[in-house]
């Protein structure tokens, strides 16, 4: 396959979303390469499933800098050494600053699970099974500097298993995995 796309992946936790994409790629439904897994927290499961599939792992604790900019510009430099030309963000609980997104303009997409605008930030899920809402869902968008803000490449609803954060949770990873796949197979490029 020609024009492999150089991609790296930012997750602060579990990573399932990280191991969809990269099986996707395994099976040739993806035309990219995950260079580099970049996560905040070192102890993070995703680096255990980034090792299982030999996919180097930047993770950098932002308390070990002095600042978000320094922080930013460590990941950068190791995005610039992989040729890294998109960023994935799967799960990675920090919004992300000047630093990475005037080098990456329109080159960062996010997924998140509700269907935006509604219930931005974190625990989503939560937010939704607190409002009680019937039907939630999944977003894919583009990142800006704001919240959950940026433009939405994909969306897709998913019913909400009344009382039920467990199933509800499920329900919504496994249409996670789905969509980012499409969503990725549409805009990397
Ligand atoms: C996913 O549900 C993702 O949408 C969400 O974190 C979870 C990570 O799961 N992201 C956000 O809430 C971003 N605001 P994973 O680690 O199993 O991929």
């Amino acid at each position: 396959m020609s024009n492999i796309v150089s991609i790296a992946v930012f997750a602060s936790g579990s990573g399932s979303n990280f191991q969809a994409i990269q099986e996707a790629i395994e099976r040739g439904e993806i035309n990219a390469k995950i260079e580099l897994v970049v996560t905040d927290k070192p102890g993070a499961y995703v680096v255990e499933r980034a090792k299982v599939k030999n996919i180097p792992v930047a993770a950098l604790s932002p308390k070990n800098f002095d600042s978000k900019v320094a922080y930013e510009q460590a990941i950068l430099s190791k995005l610039q050494e992989c040729e890294v030309k998109w960023i994935v963000l799967a799960g990675y609980m920090r919004l992300i600053g000047n630093t990475l997104l005037d080098p990456y303009a329109s080159k960062i997409i996010n997924i998140h699970p509700s269907l935006l605008p509604s219930f931005p930030g974190k625990d989503a899920i939560g937010q939704a099974m607190d409002h009680r809402v019937k039907v939630t869902g999944v977003t894919v968008h583009y990142v800006d500097a704001g919240m959950d803000t940026g433009p939405i490449i994909a969306q897709r609803a998913v019913t909400v298993v009344d009382g039920d954060r467990e199933a509800t949770e499920q329900a919504i990873h496994a249409i996670e995995h789905e969509l980012y796949k499409e969503a990725l197979q549409k805009t990397l490029t």
